[in-house]
């Protein structure tokens, strides 16, 4: 059965005390077992994480790199939180393990202040999502599922 990861970095651990109003009531626990529901229903094995160390990210994209050359991975979907505004280090570890990734935002970063309009993630993403609440994990699942059936 092939794995998709789900990493998400710094704070996200806080989500459903964490600003309720911009990020929603949801745990990231209850998070990841919206995840496990969808990845059940298209036979993936789930691979959910956190942390809120930069470098601990970048080591599990070389990981989610190795796993997807060998066939063992389909991609990794990416809540990078603050990193993606400022994060060299892990826009050249997406592309230098070869990871398919999309980026994902639970907030339109967009719609926020002028410092989240940039991202160090999106040159190296396949695709980006943000605005769909925490859905949004589950949506991006579909999405990476979907890619590696064509
Ligand atoms: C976030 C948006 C980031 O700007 C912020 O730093 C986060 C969460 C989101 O999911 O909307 O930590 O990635």
């Amino acid at each position: 059965m092939a794995t998709v990861y789900v990493f998400n970095g710094p704070n996200l651990n806080l989500l459903g005390l964490r600003e309720p109003q911009v990020y929603g009531s949801d745990t990231l626990a209850d998070v990841e077992q919206m995840c496990a529901r969808r990845c059940e229903a298209l036979g993936l094995q789930l691979d959910f994480r956190q942390t809120n160390h930069e470098g601990e990210l970048v080591t599990w994209l070389h990981e989610a790199g190795r796993a997807q050359s060998q066939g063992q991975a389909i991609g990794t979907v990416l809540n990078a939180g603050a990193y993606t505004h400022t994060s060299v280090a892990l826009h050249d570890a997406i592309k230098g393990a070869s990871v398919t990734l999309i980026e994902l935002h639970i907030s339109n970063v967009h719609a926020r202040e002028a410092f989240r309009h940039h991202s160090y993630i999106s040159p190296a993403a396949k695709a980006v999502m943000a605005g769909f609440g925490v859905a949004g994990y589950a949506l991006a699942i579909q999405g990476l599922h979907d890619l590696s059936a064509h």
